[in-house]
């Protein structure tokens, strides 16, 4: 089977670039063999970065492409077998069908109110002068927001217990490029002892499963209807049989929640307050429109022209899910040019394609004003990337973003304190920066709490 040019490198090399320097990689990539490559990592896998291969694929799921979820099985050891994301056909869309409605609609008004307050919480023990990391302070905020969503729960002994394990658990994936090659190579997933990379991350794991299970066996024994958040959503669910989910099905889809839906969240808005800092001009203009807003009005604040521009851009630049899940070739398909045959695995690449200077000219400089000047196609602009396996917290993570954005603009003045530039590299099996990035407090605005009205 003929498939696009690409590097000529071992698998073994290209699989290390792949995960000490995934971005470097692919632009090296680019510039070599243009929209269009083939990488030979565990097995091979076409990269696309061209808006209409992209259209073609991600409008193609279920025809002559598939998302099936064996090549996901990287995300398994954490999520396991019967999360949204390890499974594929009827069963996937089932659970979609399940996920989705939570994340979208009457109930973003509540969610917006949360995140409002969590973000007033966190944040009301800064002092002036206080130097904070930006990533650790969003990452509490966007952890609890998920975890109101998903328990109902943030506060309380068991919801604490869980925010320290899961964020430990997390940054230590996030910040060791071995464990993201032991995901990839399911030989190397050996438990060694506690002190060993993949013994710490299994014991943590197991503290995380046995406080999930915990809070599971509480809600059975104690149901209550009154309860809207996801797990008691879950629970009251019946398949086709009128069967309900047993308790390893609503830990795998529990945890992916909590996992898909604050890390992202946490990285993107650390890269949205250090790009608004970096840049002045970005800053007054943000801080001129949310200087028009009284109160924290859902509406009016999910609908700021100029915040909008900020969080796409944030997204564009450095996008913090680097690729779509792989889809598969079932029918035999002409892509850039090249015939591919059935039984090709196939990514596209959102970093690529948010960098290509034909539709982003100076890709490389952050400018939130080329999303007021121009619309981009989702297929130019796919940071929650699309068709089946779009993200499905793409609206609540916007509202999240923007509503963060606001709300800490509006009480606090921050100045960046890390002068380096800071640059993207892998964060496990997404991206995030590269360095912690400081912000200082020159001031507390107002003391006045934020409301938020509908
Ligand atoms: C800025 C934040 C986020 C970014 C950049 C992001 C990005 C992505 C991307 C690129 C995908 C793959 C889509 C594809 O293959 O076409 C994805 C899938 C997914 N995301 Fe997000 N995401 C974010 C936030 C969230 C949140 C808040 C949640 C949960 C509430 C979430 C849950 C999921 C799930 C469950 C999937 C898998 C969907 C499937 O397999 O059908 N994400 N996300």
């Amino acid at each position: 089977m003929k498939l696009p040019n690409g590097p000529q490198t071992p698998a073994i090399v290209q699989m290390l670039q792949w995960v000490a320097t995934p971005m470097w990689f692919m632009e090296d990539c680019a510039k070599r063999y243009g929209d269009i490559f083939t990488l030979q990592l565990n097995m091979p896998l076409v990269l696309i970065s061209n808006p209409q291969a992209l259209q073609q694929i991600l409008t193609g799921d279920g025809k002559e492409f598939a998302a099936p979820s064996n090549l996901n099985s990287v995300f398994e050891p954490l999520l396991g077998k019967n999360s949204v994301i390890t499974v594929s056909g009827e069963t996937h869309k089932r659970q979609r069908q399940l996920l989705t409605p939570p994340f979208h609609g009457e109930r973003m008004h509540n969610y917006a109110q949360t995140i409002s307050n969590i973000t007033q919480e966190v944040i009301k023990s800064w002092q002036v002068s206080e130097v904070v990391c930006i990533r650790s302070v969003m990452q509490t905020i966007t952890l609890r927001v998920i975890m109101q969503a998903v328990f109902g729960l943030y506060n309380g002994a068991r919801a604490q217990e869980l925010e320290k394990v899961i964020s430990i658990m997390m940054d230590a994936g996030g910040s060791s490029p071995l464990r993201a090659l032991m995901l990839y190579y399911p030989a190397l997933q050996r438990d060694l002892g506690k002190l060993t990379p993949w013994g710490i991350f299994l014991r943590r794991r197991e503290m995380v499963d046995k406080l999930i299970y915990a809070e599971i066996a509480e809600r059975r024994e104690n149901p209550d209807p009154s309860c809207t958040d996801i797990l008691s959503l879950l629970m009251a669910a019946r398949d086709e049989n009128g069967e309900p989910m047993t308790d390893v099905e609503l830990r795998d889809e529990l945890i992916t929640l909590l996992s898909a839906g604050h890390e992202t969240t946490a990285t993107a808005l650390t890269w949205a307050f250090y790009w608004i800092h970096k840049t002045p001009s970005v800053r007054y203009k943000l801080l001129t429109e949310l200087d028009g807003l009284d109160n924290m009005d859902f509406n009016a604040v999910n609908k700021l022209p100029y915040l909008s521009a900020v969080c796409n851009e944030t997204l564009r630049i450095y996008p913090v899910g680097m690729l779509t899940f792989p889809r598969e070739v079932r029918e035999p398909v002409n892509l850039c040019g090249y015939d591919l045959e059935p039984g090709t695995y196939i990514m596209g690449s959102i970093y690529l394609t948010h960098r290509r200077e034909d539709i982003y000219p100076e890709a490389n400089q952050f400018s939130p004003e080329r999303f007021l000047e121009k619309q981009f196609s989702p297929y130019e602009f796919l940071p929650f990337g699309g068709g089946v396996r779009r993200c499905i917290g793409n609206a609540f993570a916007m509202l999240e973003m923007k509503v963060v954005l606001a709300t800490v603009m509006k009480l606090v003045e921050l100045e960046l304190v890390t002068t380096e530039d800071v640059r993207p590299r892998r964060r496990g099996l997404v991206t995030g920066p590269n360095r912690a990035i400081n912000m200082s407090v020159k001031e507390m605005r107002e003391a006045r709490v934020l409301s938020t009205s509908v």
